[in-house]
């Protein structure tokens, strides 16, 4: 029988497809009994940069695929306006993988019970930026007073690869007015990745 647990993810070889197999039939915490689909993460395996959601709303769930409401087509404007594409040169992925009921955030106690698959994501591809979608994505793997406001844009540095958030598109479809700002972060991203980033080719549609 097929052992989807954490624990056994971590004993047998880590691979795309082991992690995606323990994420499809989890029941780690509550947020299983009112999903539709899990939202494991889209984009290229090879991507040298990850960005990272909260978690899944009610596109997401239906669809099984992040950031695919408005907030996501936002988000696809923004990697477009730097020359990046989920098609293409980077990795989308959420700290939960299933849907908050009423788009809450997602609980401390969610958040750990699911953190182990995002650390296997990120173990695997490698990235050599994170990118931090919101506040909760930011406290979770920056800081936990890490205060968006303030914050956003700077660059940290864990275990050798770059951290920064930057406001969830979610929250730009609220305050327009922080667009600017936003646009900033992902110009310095693009700069960034002109520096640190070794195979990704930005590209202009
Ligand atoms: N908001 C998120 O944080 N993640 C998604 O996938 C969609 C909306």
């Amino acid at each position: 029988m097929n052992d989807h647990t954490p624990a056994a993810a971590s004993t047998a070889a880590l691979t795309w497809e082991r992690i995606s197999e323990a994420v499809s039939s989890c029941t780690r915490c509550p947020l299983c009994q009112g999903r539709r689909n899990t939202v494991f993460g889209v984009g290229s395996r090879e991507a040298e940069i990850l960005f990272v959601g909260e978690g899944p709303g009610e596109q997401e769930d239906r669809q099984g695929e992040p950031f695919v409401g408005r907030a996501g087509q936002l988000l696809d404007l923004m990697l477009a306006a730097v020359g990046l594409s989920r098609r293409r040169n980077v990795y989308i992925a959420n700290i939960v993988k299933c849907r908050p009921p009423g788009n809450r955030d997602p609980l401390p106690e969610e958040q750990e019970a699911c953190i182990g698959y995002l650390r296997g994501q990120t173990s695997l591809l490698r990235p050599k930026i994170i990118v931090c979608l919101g506040r909760i994505a930011a406290c979770r793997l920056i800081d936990p007073e890490f205060r968006i406001t303030r914050q956003h844009g700077q660059i940290f540095e864990r275990k050798g690869i770059l951290m920064t958030a930057t406001f969830h598109p979610a929250a730009l479809l609220r305050n327009p007015g922080q667009k600017g700002d936003a646009f900033a972060d992902f110009l310095m991203i693009r700069d960034r990745i002109g520096e640190v980033c070794e195979r990704t080719e930005l590209v202009y549609e």
